[in-house]
Order: structure tokens, then sequence, then C-alpha cells
């Protein structure tokens, strides 16, 4: 009975202890050059049914973008700082479907949350533009030539 009570309690000890280690947050880095070049487009791209996320997003919103130019169609560098800046509060690095950037527009069936204002943008995990951002937010650069 003792030896029993023991075990249990040593057991609930190993499992406790093991939790930290099974967390894979903070290894990943943000890669800034993979952001401005692969992650800021997203925001910019026209999908089918929906708004822009930067028509919405510089303005207004939680998540705040830096406007964009009139004719332009991308981000100046300090601008994306900018941008790289208040994206993080949204993303936790190293871990895709942790960070509100990747799961508020997805759909809920495909691992989204309940629900974003601004419509669910990616109706599957395996859409290209959600690749993309899985992969920066896991710190693999992608870039060509690496
Ligand atoms: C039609 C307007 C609209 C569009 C388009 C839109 N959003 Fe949103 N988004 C909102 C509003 C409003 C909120 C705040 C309410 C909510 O969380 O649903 C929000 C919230 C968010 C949040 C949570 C911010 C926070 O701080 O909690 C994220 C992340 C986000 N949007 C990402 C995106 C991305 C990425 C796109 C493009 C794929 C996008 N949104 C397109 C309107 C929009």
């Amino acid at each position: 009975m003792y030896t029993t009570v023991v075990c249990l309690a040593l057991m609930l000890v190993g499992l406790l202890g093991q939790q930290p280690a099974s967390a894979p947050a903070g290894s990943a880095s943000l890669n800034f050059d993979v952001f401005k070049t692969k992650i800021q487009p997203i925001f910019i791209a026209k999908r089918p049914g929906h708004a822009r996320c930067i028509s919405c997003h510089s303005a207004g919103t939680p998540l705040r973008l830096q406007p964009l130019p009139p004719g332009s169609a991308t981000w100046s560098d300090e601008d994306s700082r900018k941008n790289f800046q208040a994206v993080q509060r949204v993303v936790l690095p190293g871990v895709p479907l942790k960070s509100k950037l990747l799961i508020h527009p997805l759909a809920e069936a495909a691992g989204g949350d309940f629900f974003h204002n601004g419509g669910k943008h990616w109706s599957s995990q395996s859409d290209p533009e959600w690749q993309a951002l899985k992969a920066w937010v896991l710190g693999e650069p992608r870039t060509s030539g690496d």
C-alpha cells in the first residue's frame, strides 16, 4: 500500500517535471527579411470574397499595420519594421497554432478559432499563404539560396 502511494507520487512528479521540456515555444526566432518578402505580401493580397487584411488593419483594429502609401505595392523598410513589431504581439514563435495571426483568419474546421471579424481567409492549413506563415513562425527561412 505504502509503496503504491510512493510510486504514484513519483509518477506525478515525473509527469509534472516533464511539462516545461515539452513546450516548444521560444526556440524559433522571427526573421525580418522573410517577414518583408513573404509575409507582408499576404496582408496586401486580394482573396475572393474578402477585403485585403490591410484594408481593415491599418486603422480601427487591435492589430495595427502601417497604412500603405497610395499607389504603392509595398511598405518602406521603416514601415516594414513597424509592422514587424506590431505583428509580434499576435505571434508565438515556434507555435503556429497558438499564433493569433494564423488561427484568427483560419476556418474553425481547419483548426482556426471561433470568430474573426474580418472573415476566414483560409479554409485549410495547406493553403500556400498559411504554409508561408507557418514556416515563418517556425523560423524556417525558406529563402532561395539558403
Ligand atoms: C473586414 C475587415 C478585416 C479584414 C479584411 C481582416 N481583418 Fe483581422 N480583424 C478585424 C477586426 C475588426 C478585428 C478585431 C475583432 C476580432 O478579433 O474579430 C480583427 C482581428 C484580427 C486579429 C487579432 C488581433 C488581436 O490583437 O487580437 C488578427 C491576428 C487578424 N485580425 C489578422 C488578420 C489577417 C491576417 C487578415 C488577412 C488575411 C485580416 N485580419 C483581415 C477586421 C479585419
